[in-house]
């Protein structure tokens, strides 16, 4: 699966489809934090960060990240539909991933909007959690 992400993700990229992704940060020497929890390492990321903007009653970009992984896990971005907002297991096809990582941006601004960029540990255990979702049959986890 991740693979075929990366594949994909090269093919894409000499499309083109990337080149306005730029100013990504470096998070390559942080190392992979295991079995990362959605409610609670996740969680209270989006709540420091996100939630007055991303949450009730009128979610910006209707995404409310008040409520976990139901509005981004294989949810198309409304901005970038080619693009889930998080694509389970790979985190080079994840709109959101970018929307926080990058400086420039396929669309709209870096996220947190109006704000400096998330830590850089925080931005990695996005970036870990993203990857480690699995996919299963009902469902993902
Ligand atoms: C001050 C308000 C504000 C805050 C705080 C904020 N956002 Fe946003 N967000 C926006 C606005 C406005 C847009 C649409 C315009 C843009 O992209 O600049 C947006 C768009 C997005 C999108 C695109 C959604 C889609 O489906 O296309 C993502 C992903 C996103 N934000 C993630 C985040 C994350 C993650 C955080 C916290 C780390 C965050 N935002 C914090 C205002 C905010």
């Amino acid at each position: 699966m991740r693979t075929v992400g990366l594949i994909l993700f090269c093919l894409l990229f000499n499309d083109s489809v990337f080149a306005g992704l730029s100013g990504c940060d470096d998070l390559s020497t942080i190392a992979e934090t295991p079995a990362v929890d959605m409610s609670t390492d996740i969680q209270p990321i989006f709540e420091a960060n996100c939630t007055t903007c991303h949450g009730p009653p009128d979610p910006i970009a209707f995404m409310d990240l008040t409520h976990g992984a139901q509005d981004i896990v294989a949810v198309p971005s409304f901005q970038f539909p080619e693009l889930n907002r998080v694509e389970p297991g790979t985190v080079s096809m994840s709109y959101l991933f970018f929307k926080i990582n990058c400086n420039g941006q396929l669309s709209g601004n870096r996220m947190p909007r109006e704000a400096p960029p998330l830590r850089l540990a925080d931005q990695a255990l996005i970036r870990d959690w993203i990857n480690q979702i699995l996919i299963f049959k009902d469902g993902f986890e």
